[in-house]
């Protein structure tokens, strides 16, 4: 995957209030070093709006320094079902429009919005984090694209990967084109995409959409283990592998062994170098 060209901390906490939050169905939780952020509709399967996608950009903008591990997932019996579809009638979402609404403004103020809307997905990618996708039941559409920009999904085995956003007209634009093709190659993408088929967790395993199946009542667990596991590694260690593991696919054999070269020679300095 390209190195994360995401929106940096130090943004106000306050705009992330559990209020505000609730309001928009969400909620966000920091433990020590580990962060956990609810899709929090399950009445309506976690559907998503521009507010989610700006609180979650706010989320991670207002991200406290210690942590190392997001968790996403998702409330009730479906991670989530996509883009909320009242986007699709004239009345549109209250206080945030509709597709119709924004057919009526320029090109390039949607496009903008498109862009704000990105940003709660790529901080996800952060070197200095690992994100952890707990998915169980429906990921559609933006759900999807939610899943994809995790560093990792782990699922239960009633799992439905979906990009319905061909069939509805549109393209996936929640930033889900470059991780999907980066994990199944451009021919699967390409398969999932236009067709806008249901993939289980048989496949996604097979395919590479998914580290670990679980059944369902084993789903927390199972992501409580795997922060086990990311915690005991060094955290600034850590986060330079994830550096060089992001930038490998686009340097050279011998670029990526030059800057291998020069991340480790950081780490000696920090570990042995003069205090
Ligand atoms: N937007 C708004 N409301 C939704 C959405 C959505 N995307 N998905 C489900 N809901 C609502 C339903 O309208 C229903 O509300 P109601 O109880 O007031 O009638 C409630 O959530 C439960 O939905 P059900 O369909 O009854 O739930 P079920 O578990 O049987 O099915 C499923 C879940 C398969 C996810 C189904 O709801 C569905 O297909 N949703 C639409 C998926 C979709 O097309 N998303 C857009 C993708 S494109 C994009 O994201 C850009």
């Amino acid at each position: 995957m390209a190195e994360a060209q995401a929106p940096q901390r130090g943004g106000n906490a306050e705009d992330v209030s559990a209020e505000r939050l609730a309001e928009i169905g969400l909620r966000h939780e920091v433990d020590g070093e580990i962060a956990t952020i609810t899709l929090d509709r399950p009445e309506k399967r976690n559907a998503q709006t521009f507010a989610t996608w700006s609180a979650l950009a706010r989320i991670g903008e207002s991200l406290p320094e210690q942590v190392r591990v997001v968790v996403v997932k998702g409330e009730g019996p479906s991670f989530s079902a996509g883009i909320d579809l009242r986007m699709f009638t004239p009345e549109g979402v209250p206080g945030q429009g509709s597709f119709s609404s924004a057919a009526a403004t320029d090109g390039e103020a949607f496009e903008q919005r498109i862009r704000q809307a990105q940003d709660g997905f790529l901080w996800l990618r952060r070197p200095e984090i690992v994100s952890i996708a707990a998915v169980q039941g429906h990921a559609i559409g933006a759900g999807f694209q939610l899943a994809l920009a995790c560093d990792l999904r782990i699922v239960a085995d009633d799992i439905t990967f979906c990009m319905k956003e061909p069939a509805l007209g549109l393209v996936p634009d929640l930033t889900g084109t470059k991780p999907l093709v980066e994990l199944v190659g451009l021919a699967k993408a390409i398969d999932i995409c236009l067709t806008a088929r249901n993939v289980y967790a048989e496949e996604a395993m097979r395919i590479g959409l998914a580290e670990q199946v679980v059944a369902g009542g084993d789903l927390d667990k199972t992501v409580q283990n795997k922060i086990a596991e990311l915690l005991s590694t060094n955290r600034d260690a850590a986060a330079a592998t994830k550096r060089l593991l992001q930038g490998a696919r686009a340097r050279t054999l011998e670029e990526q062994s030059a800057a291998e070269g020069r991340e480790q020679a950081k780490r000696i300095k920090a570990l042995f170098g003069p205090r």
